[in-house]
């Protein structure tokens, strides 16, 4: 008998059990994370060792060290979670990874270690896109949110507006056509001598400065009749401004540059956002990704979706950057589908999200 006809009857519990537990492991990029979930929504625990101490050495993250890092710390992290959900690792129901997209050995990692407990415990497990993790934070912020409604993603490696029609079904309506928000927020940063990651040290700065100082505006941006963006201009702008200056021994506003570039991108994912989800009759448009943490983004979306009569839906904080919590929940609700891993699954660097 192999794994998969062996957990049958578990899966089924599982999937009967409305209150079932799901470990949520996350290992895709310098977080590991593990979290329990009771049902889809409620939050037992969630537990984090993060590296950024570590990847801010040398300016951003160094995969053999993520993936190293990941090694030591998983079990200690997955055992924290299951400690202060006051359960035991028997009273899992089923575990939910991380499988794609990030960084491939850090992937693996993750993967494997929940290859383990499945096997050894004889229960279902499910590879989770952390996409879709990301989106699903709003579901565990918000007890009556359900598909379908528009989201707009922004993390340090993808920026997408994605239709999201069910659970389990998704269609990407706009993308960037070069770099992340999170990306250019971290490359902006690094050309300012800030540490990584850089959007929360941006964000901090562009409290002081003023926005209008340096328009950073380009048609494309601006145009709201489609949804994809484009931010690899708008970080070579504010890199020249930077490196024109020094040549010339100018000084510049760090400030106001922190705050204008800041502006750029909220102004350009806010307005295309609102504009994607009217277009498909959305009422509600969600917010996800590490860059939903950012205030100014936050409050903009909240004022234009005032404006046009839209429910606004962000992650709390704690639920913003990443985690396991979030990977249960998408976990449970494709789970719930009737949706399981095999042992052969193999992590992928790429996203599923595509058109
Ligand atoms: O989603 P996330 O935790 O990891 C990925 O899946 O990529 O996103 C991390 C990204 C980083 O680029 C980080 O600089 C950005 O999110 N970020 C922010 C803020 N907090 C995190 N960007 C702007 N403002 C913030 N407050
Ligand atoms: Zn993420």
């Amino acid at each position: 008998m192999n794994y998969f006809s062996r957990t049958k009857t578990a899966f089924e519990q599982y999937r009967d059990n409305e209150n079932a537990l799901t470990l949520g492991i996350e290992t895709s990029c310098d977080e590991t994370a593990a979290a329990v979930l009771r049902g889809g929504r409620e939050v037992l625990s969630m537990a984090v060792h993060t590296q950024i101490p570590v990847h801010r050495l040398y300016g951003g993250v160094v995969p053999e060290i993520a993936s190293r890092s990941h090694t030591e710390r998983i079990t200690a992290v997955v055992d924290e979670a299951i400690k202060n959900a006051g359960v035991s690792l028997g009273d899992i129901g089923a575990v939910a990874v991380t499988s794609a997209p990030g960084l491939i050995g850090a992937l693996l990692v993750g993967v494997s270690f929940a290859k383990g407990i499945a096997l050894a415990k004889d229960i279902p497990y499910l590879g989770v896109n952390h996409i879709e993790g990301h989106i699903a934070a709003n579901y565990l912020t918000y007890a009556d949110l359900e598909p379908p409604f528009m989201c707009l993603v922004a993390s340090g490696g993808h920026s997408h507006i994605v239709l999201v029609k069910d659970y389990n079904e998704f269609e990407l309506v706009g993308r960037t056509r070069d770099d992340a928000a999170g990306e250019a927020f971290d490359k902006v940063a690094r050309a300012l001598s800030l540490p990584y990651p850089g959007g929360p040290e941006v964000e901090k700065l562009a409290r002081s400065g003023n926005e209008r100082a340096y328009p950073f505006h380009t048609p494309f941006n601006s145009d709201t009749s489609n949804f994809d963006f484009s931010f690899s201009g708008v970080k070579t702008a504010v890199v020249n401004l930077i490196h024109n200056a020094a040549q010339k021994g100018e000084s510049i506003d760090r400030a106001d540059l922190a705050a204008s570039f800041q502006y750029s991108l909220v102004e350009t994912l806010s307005k295309k956002a609102v504009a994607a989800a009217l277009k498909y009759n959305m009422n509600t448009l969600a917010l996800a990704g590490g860059v939903s943490a950012n205030a100014a983004l936050r409050e903009r979306l909240q004022k234009e979706c005032d404006a046009s009569g839209i429910r606004f839906c962000r992650p709390d904080m704690r639920f913003c950057t990443d985690n396991a919590a979030m990977i249960a929940c998408q976990g449970y609700y494709r789970m719930k589908r009737g949706e399981r891993s095999d042992l052969d699954l193999n992590p992928s660097a790429e996203s599923f999200l595509s058109r």
